[in-house]
């Protein structure tokens, strides 16, 4: 017997997306929930996320002076600890595609500019950068070795990338309580919040992204050598990091 399945929305399952669909649904759940973003990342980080971004930011070592560009940009909580990096007369450069993410950025570090841009067609001419963070962006696009070749592209040579974003802890105990937590806890805080898809979304994505191992490939096959990476929160967040050769 033959059973029909209504083809998935891509809009209100966004996890299960892949390539302009996914572009599309990420983009608009990130428009919805723009105005609760920063409220809701201090909460579930306990603000943890400031000490990961400067650890980050310490990893790369952005030059005195130079340009620093943060992809996947969002509010922009990056902008200031790599405005402090470079100093007054650095370049600081915020970029992503959800326009409402970006206007949460406007006002909150001393920028070059903000500009509305997608990770896997960067605006940006090659080399032109000395270094590119991502804060929890590249899990969200459609196709990650894309995008980390479009960071290789317009980074110089010896500059530096880093990124931030959710993983899986290896620890096999503190899986299933970061399962419970993601799979319940997450949830029903988003639901709390009104945001109840956005806050499966997290989970979700987080169970269906790379491993490690296979992003710092990625990383190296766009063009990254020294490719590292550290866990922070049990494995919970993992970062990645290398230069570009
Ligand atoms: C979880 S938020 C992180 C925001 C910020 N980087 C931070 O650390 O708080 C992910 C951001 O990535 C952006 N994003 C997702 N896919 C993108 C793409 N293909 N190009 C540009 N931005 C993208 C979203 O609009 C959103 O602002």
């Amino acid at each position: 017997m033959l059973s029909v399945h209504a083809p998935r929305d891509p809009q209100a399952t966004p996890w299960l997306a892949e390539g302009d669909a996914k572009r599309r649904a990420v983009q608009s759940m990130f428009a919805e929930i723009a105005g609760r973003y920063d409220l809701l990342n201090g909460l579930m980080s306990f603000n943890l996320h400031r000490r990961w971004r400067a650890a980050a930011v310490h990893a790369i070592q952005p030059p005195v002076g130079g340009v620093a560009v943060d992809v996947c940009s969002g509010t922009g909580d990056f902008l200031a600890p790599l405005r402090r990096a470079v100093g007054p007369k650095g370049t600081v450069v915020g970029l992503d595609f959800c326009r409402p993410m970006l206007e949460g950025a406007v006002g909150k570090t001393e920028v070059t500019g903000l500009s509305v841009g997608d990770a896997c067609r960067l605006p940006l001419r090659d080399g032109c950068a000395d270094c590119v963070t991502v804060g929890w962006g590249i899990r969200n696009v459609p196709d990650v070795d894309q995008a980390h070749r479009e960071i290789a592209r317009v980074l110089r040579p010896g500059g530096k990338f880093v990124s931030l974003d959710m993983a899986v802890p290896r620890n096999p105990v503190v899986g299933v309580g970061s399962r419970l937590v993601c799979r319940r806890v997450l949830p029903a805080l988003g639901r709390l919040f009104g945001l109840s898809k956005a806050y499966t979304y997290l989970p979700e994505s987080t169970l269906r992204f790379a491993t490690r191992e296979a992003l710092a490939d990625s990383m190296r096959k766009a063009g990254f050598v020294d490719v590292h990476f550290r866990d922070f929160m049990m494995g919970n967040i993992c970062m990645h990091w290398g230069t570009k050769a």
